[in-house]
């Protein structure tokens, strides 16, 4: 760790297999990142508990997970990739945490109410004090920025409130972080729905392409793709919002400006357009996919990182929170 970087830090739930949004707007970034950032990449298995999860799954979409980062180019050993559950003092943070967070302030994450509506049999505390846990998971690293989406915004919000806080109770512990977006990362809108994020949570499959979709499948999609009324492929997000999304993932995955894709297909058809989509998309995934084939393949390898990473990202957290057991007043050796 270089004393004179700032600290990166973003958690990612192994929830589901990641999508080309996440690729094109996050991922593909990260590896840019590594050497002018000290970066942490937390797999953060115990937040996902707040929705029932089937553990082999589980286990094995982690794994996923930290082999589709390698695949992106992570280098395992310019970036601390790491599982939150190696890692005691997220727990025992947010324990502390939760004693300065009000249950007013909890009450209001959007994220909290839609997730009580489409798991309403299991409203548990969990998922009541998961903005708690993510406040910790950032606050325990000191963390300076966090790459995150609109929808994490409120969270990280409330994790700058809990700092300042607990900053103004017991002087200055936490750094307060910010949020981070990298630069030319594109937003990718759902396939069948341009007005909606691509999500790897949609019920509909033909809404997202995932990072491991075979060539075929993403040929599908691109095909099925909708797009607007009118023929010209020419950008205008509010009426021609599919074809505008079309145009952005083709800029993005080979690198050009939206003119100069305009310019490319001017006098084209809308058929031709999404099989040329589809077909970038597709040449893009296919070495990030032979390298994920060959890291899901090496678990050995896997637990490997996971173990050496998660002595780095303790030490580091351990430190944080003996100094927080010490301004509280616990009796600390
Ligand atoms: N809540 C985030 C999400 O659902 C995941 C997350 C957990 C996270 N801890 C974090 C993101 C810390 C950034 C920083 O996407």
């Amino acid at each position: 760790m270089d004393p004179n970087k700032k600290i990166i830090f973003s958690g990612i739930q192994p929830s589901g297999s990641l999508t080309l949004g996440n690729y094109l707007g996050a991922l593909r970034n990260f590896g840019k990142l590594q050497d002018s950032y000290n970066c942490y990449y937390c797999v953060v298995d115990m937040h996902t508990l707040t929705v029932r999860q089937n553990p082999a799954d589980l286990r094995e979409r982690s794994y996923a997970l930290l082999a589709l980062y390698l695949a992106c180019g992570l280098d395992p050993d310019k970036n601390v990739l790491f599982m939150q559950s190696h890692v005691p003092c997220h727990a025992e943070l947010s324990w502390i945490l939760g004693c300065y967070t009000y249950i007013g302030e909890l009450s209001r994450m959007t994220q909290f109410k839609d997730k009580s509506q489409r798991h309403a049999d299991n409203i548990n505390g969990g998922l009541f004090t998961y903005p708690v846990l993510m406040a910790s998971d950032i606050l325990l690293y000191k963390t300076d920025l966090v790459p995150i989406g609109v929808d994490q915004k409120q969270h990280l919000e409330l994790a700058r409130n809990i700092a300042e806080r607990f900053n103004n109770i017991y002087g200055d512990t936490f750094v307060v972080p910010e949020p981070f977006i990298p630069q030319n990362s594109a937003k990718i809108m759902s396939l069948q729905e341009p007005d909606k994020k691509m999500s790897k949570s949609d019920t509909n499959v033909n809404n997202f392409i995932l990072i491991t979709d075979p060539a075929d499948v993403i040929m599908k999609k691109f095909k099925r793709a909708v797009t607007d009324s009118g023929c010209e492929i020419v950008y205008n997000e509010a009426e021609k919002p599919g074809i505008s999304n079309l145009i952005n993932i083709y800029a993005s995955v080979n690198d050009m400006s939206r003119e100069e894709v305009m310019k490319e297909f001017e006098g084209k058809r809308y058929g031709d357009f999404k099989i040329a989509v589809g077909s970038a998309v597709a040449e893009t995934l296919d070495p990030i996919q032979k390298r994920y084939n060959e890291y899901i393949a090496d678990k050995a390898y896997l637990d490997g990182i996971f173990k050496k990473n998660a002595g780095i990202a303790r030490e580091h957290a351990e430190k944080t929170i003996k100094e927080v057991y010490e301004k509280v007043g616990f009796i600390v050796y």
